[in-house]
C-alpha cells in the first residue's frame, strides 16, 4: 500500500545550533518535509527578533540565517517563533510583525523543560503588553501548556498533573483576556487540554506529537525506556484515546502534526535524564502507525484524506504557510531505524530507542 501525499511542515522540531544542526535539517527533509517550525530554545536562545534589537541571545533573524546557511535552504518556508522573556516588549512583537520577520512566539514554562531556564511567568505578558501586541498582530503564540513550579505530587500525580492544572486555570484566563490571540497547544498530552482545544474557537488549534499517539506512561515505565522520556510527560490511555481521537476525526481542523523531535546526543546524564525524543527521518512513518492503532485503515480513501488534513493541511492553514506542491510517498513497507551520526556524535531514534530496529511504513527518501 502507498500513500502519496503533499509535503508536509513539521510544526515544532529542534533543530539546534552549532554542527549537528546540519544533521538534522537533513532527516527532516529526508521524511518529506516542505518546512519546520524551528523551536528557539538554542543555546543561547533566541530572545531578539533583530540583531539591532537589545538583549543577550540569538535573533530571529539570525537564528533563521543559520538554518538557511545549514541546508534549510531547500526549505519552502520556516518559521523561527521569539523565545518569549522578561527582556521581551510588545514594541519588539510590532516591529516584528509589521516588517514581516516574526510569526510566531514561544511561551515557556519557567524551568519547566529542556532550555526553558530562560522564560519568565505567563503574567509577565499577560500584564505587560506582550500578549496584546501579538493578538493585535496576529502573531501566533505557541505555547508549552504545563503548570511550573508545582511540587512532585501535583506536577505528575493521581489526581492531576502541570498540564491538567494549566488547561483548568490558564488557559480559560488567556482566552477570555485575548479572545483573538492565535495560539498553538503545542505538544498536547491530555483529555482535558484536547476538550479544551476542541470547544475553543478556531483561533486555537494543538499539535500533537507521536511519541503521545503511540504509547503511555506505562510503556516507559516498564523497563525504563528513557528514551521515551520527554516533556509533557507521556500520560494515560484515557488521554491517548482522547488525541486520537482528536487527530482522526473525519471533521478535525484545529490538531496537526508537530512531532517537537528533540535530539540529544547525550540521553542519559550522570544524574538524570534530557527531556525529549528524537523522530527525525522516521515522524510520517510513526504518525501512520498512530492512525492505524486508533483504528483507521490507511487503505481506506476516507481515512487517507483524514490522515492528510492531519499531517499536511491542517498546520499550514493555521499558520498561513504556502501549499507545498512536491509530493512525497509513505508506504507500508517495513523499513530499518538506524542511529542518526552527527559532527557532535550519535542520536538515538524513538523506535530504536524501544528496541525496534524496524517500523512497519517507510517514506520515499529525500
Ligand atoms: C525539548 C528539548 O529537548 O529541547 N524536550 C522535550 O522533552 N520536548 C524541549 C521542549 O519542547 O519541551
Ligand atoms: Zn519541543
Amino acid at each position: 500500500m502507498k500513500i502519496e501525499l503533499p509535503k508536509w511542515y513539521d510544526l515544532h522540531v529542534h533543530l539546534r545550533q552549532g554542527g549537528a544542526m546540519e544533521s538534522f535539517i537533513k532527516a527532516q527533509i529526508s521524511m518529506g518535509c516542505a518546512g519546520v517550525l524551528a523551536m528557539p530554545n538554542t543555546s543561547p536562545p533566541v530572545t531578539k527578533v533583530f540583531e539591532s534589537d537589545t538583549g543577550d541571545g540569538w535573533s530571529v533573524e539570525s537564528y533563521a540565517d543559520m538554518i538557511r546557511k545549514a541546508g534549510g535552504s531547500a526549505f519552502l518556508d520556516f518559521i523561527v517563533p521569539l523565545y518569549l522573556c522578561g527582556k521581551t516588549t510588545p514594541e519588539m512583537i510590532e516591529n516584528g510583525a509589521n516588517k514581516k520577520v516574526l510569526r510566531a512566539c514561544k511561551y515557556y514554562p519557567p524551568h519547566g523543560t529542556t532550555g526553558a531556564q530562560s522564560a519568565a511567568p505567563l503574567e509577565t505578558y499577560i500584564n505587560n503588553g506582550v500578549f496584546a501586541a501579538m493578538e493585535k498582530t496576529g502573531v501566533v503564540l505557541c505555547i508549552h501548556g504545563e503548570e511550573h513550579g508545582l511540587s512532585g505530587e501535583n506536577y505528575f500525580g493521581r489526581d492531576g498533573n502541570a498540564e491538567e492544572t494549566f488547561y483548568k486555570k490558564r488557559m480559560p484566563e488567556i482566552v477570555k483576556k485575548f479572545p483573538k490571540l492565535k495560539i498553538v497547544c503545542e505538544h498536547i498530552t491530555t483529555k482535558i487540554a484536547a476538550d479544551f482545544v476542541q470547544k475553543s474557537g478556531p483561533n486555537v488549534a494543538a499539535t500533537i506529537t507521536p511519541q503521545h499517539l503511540l504509547f503511555t506512561t506505562g510503556d516507559m515505565v516498564q523497563g525504563f525506556k528513557y528514551h521515551l522520556y520527554c516533556l509533557p510527560l507521556l500520560k494515560f490511555d484515557r488521554d491517548r484515546e482522547a488525541l486520537r481521537a482528536a487527530a482522526t476525526a473525519a471533521n478535525n481542523t484545529k490538531f496537526f502534526a508537530g512531532t517537537d523531535s528533540a535530539p540529544h546526543v547525550k540521553k542519559a546524564t550522570d544524574c538524570g535524564c534530557a527531556a525529549g525524543c528524537f523522530t527525525g527521518g522516521y515522524a510520517p512513518q510513526l504518525y501512520a502507525q498512530g492512525f492505524e492503532a486508533a483504528g483507521l485503515n490507511l487503505s481506506d480513501g476516507k481515512a487517507q484524506e483524514i490522515f492528510k488534513r492531519f499531517l499536511c493541511t491542517n498546520g499550514p492553514a493555521f499558520y498561513s504557510l504556502p501549499a507545498p506542491k512536491e509530493t512525497f510517498t509513505l508506504e507500508k513497507q517495513e523499513q530499518s531505524v538506524t542511529p542518526l551520526q552527527t559532527p557532535d556524535g550519535a542520536v538515538t531514534p524513538l523506535p530504536l530507542g524501544v528496541g525496534h530496529s524496524t517500523i512497519p511504513w517507510s517514506v520515499q527518501k529525500f
